[in-house]
């Protein structure tokens, strides 16, 4: 897509240059906001992934906030280095997206004292709250290699738009995160198979990648929860971005635990066929993390994957704010629809 085909009441975005490459005030003279002068965008890999430079995301402008959302529908997934925002400044950033939404109580996880709008990334954090660390135990109940690739909180029928995570600890080396292009995943496929992707639907839920064992002591009491306060629903295979009419192959290993309306063992060739599509390789982008970074990515439109090889001992704490999504829409007007628990709200100011 290029810039100049985004644009809606809900995600302005002014008209930039569609090149890999530029500088905000490169379009001065054509009537660019002066106070964007010096941000660069820079393109990273092949599909997905920029780094912009020269702003500080705490002291953003109105046309900056513009410049980025615009970025963001044409790279997907954008890296700023250096910020070191605090969580009451990741939090007032975040709010300039939109409105705050994240998982609800009992799902909601680690988070700082006085900021319940934001979830921390941190084995050790688990560990010290709950008595061990979900991710490392789960990742070894992964059903498949790619079973930690996702899309955020997908089981909810309005995912995340948008996710704004900060590094405030990373390890000396290892402990990156990768996102893949699910736009170029869809592109990627035959026309025949986006054919038949564009009239199927998914059902999406937690630990759909994972291996639960019933009579497991720990699993059972996560079973129970789930049960209690389960949160699936279904959700097209293929969804389409209202700003920019891309289609995105909304699939993602950890979430999806069937496709509707086929056998289980069609379901699992298909989704084996959609899983090794959506995170090939070269659709992907690799982000080497320094503390006081900051990555923000359209869920909408990219899965990622922490791919878990920080060296044990050292500390990889991160923190995460995510922004109200819309239902998806697929290419026919399927429009995803709950099959247990509520849609995502809004936090309000105090977090509830
Ligand atoms: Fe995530």
């Amino acid at each position: 897509m290029t810039i100049s085909q985004a644009g809606s009441p809900g995600f302005p975005v002014p008209k930039m240059s569609a090149s890999h490459q530029h500088r905000a005030d490169d379009g001065a003279a054509a009537g660019a906001t002066p106070d964007l002068a010096g941000i660069r965008v820079q393109r990273i890999a092949g599909y997905l992934g920029a780094g912009i430079e020269g702003l500080r995301l705490g002291e953003a402008s109105d046309g900056i906030i513009a410049v980025l959302r615009s970025a963001l529908l044409e790279h997907q997934v954008l890296f700023m280095r250096g910020q070191d925002l605090d969580h009451a400044a990741h939090v007032a950033f975040a709010r300039r997206w939109g409105e705050i939404t994240r998982r609800p109580p009992p799902h909601r996880g680690v988070f700082p004292e006085g900021f319940p709008e934001i979830l921390t990334v941190d084995p050790q954090a688990e560990h010290d709250l709950f008595g061990l660390d979900f991710e490392g135990r789960y990742r070894g109940r992964w059903t498949s290699c790619d079973a930690g690739w996702h899309t955020d909180l997908t089981p909810a029928v309005n995912p995340p738009s948008v996710s704004i995570l900060r590094a405030e600890a990373v390890p000396s080396f290892g402990g990156d995160t990768q996102w893949a292009s699910l736009t170029a995943a869809y592109d990627g496929l035959s026309a025949p198979l986006q054919d038949l992707a564009c009239e199927l639907r998914a059902e999406h839920a937690f630990f759909a990648g994972c291996q639960m064992i019933a009579h497991d002591e720990l699993d059972a009491r996560v079973l129970a929860v789930n049960r209690e306060h389960p949160l699936a629903c279904v959700h097209p295979v293929v969804r389409v971005i209202p700003e920019t009419g891309k289609r995105a192959l909304f699939v993602n290993p950890a979430s999806v635990s069937r496709i509707m309306g086929v056998s289980a063992a069609e379901s699992r060739h298909l989704l084996g066929l959609f899983f090794e599509e959506a995170t090939r390789p070269e659709y992907t982008v690799r982000h080497q993390w320094r503390a006081g970074d900051v990555a923000i990515w359209d869920n909408r439109v990219t899965a990622h994957l922490s791919p878990g090889d920080a060296p044990a001992g050292e500390r990889r704490r991160l923190h995460r704010v995510t922004i109200m999504g819309d239902r998806p829409v697929g290419p026919d007007g399927f429009t995803s629809e709950a099959v247990a628990g509520d849609p995502f709200y809004p936090l309000s100011p105090e977090g509830e």
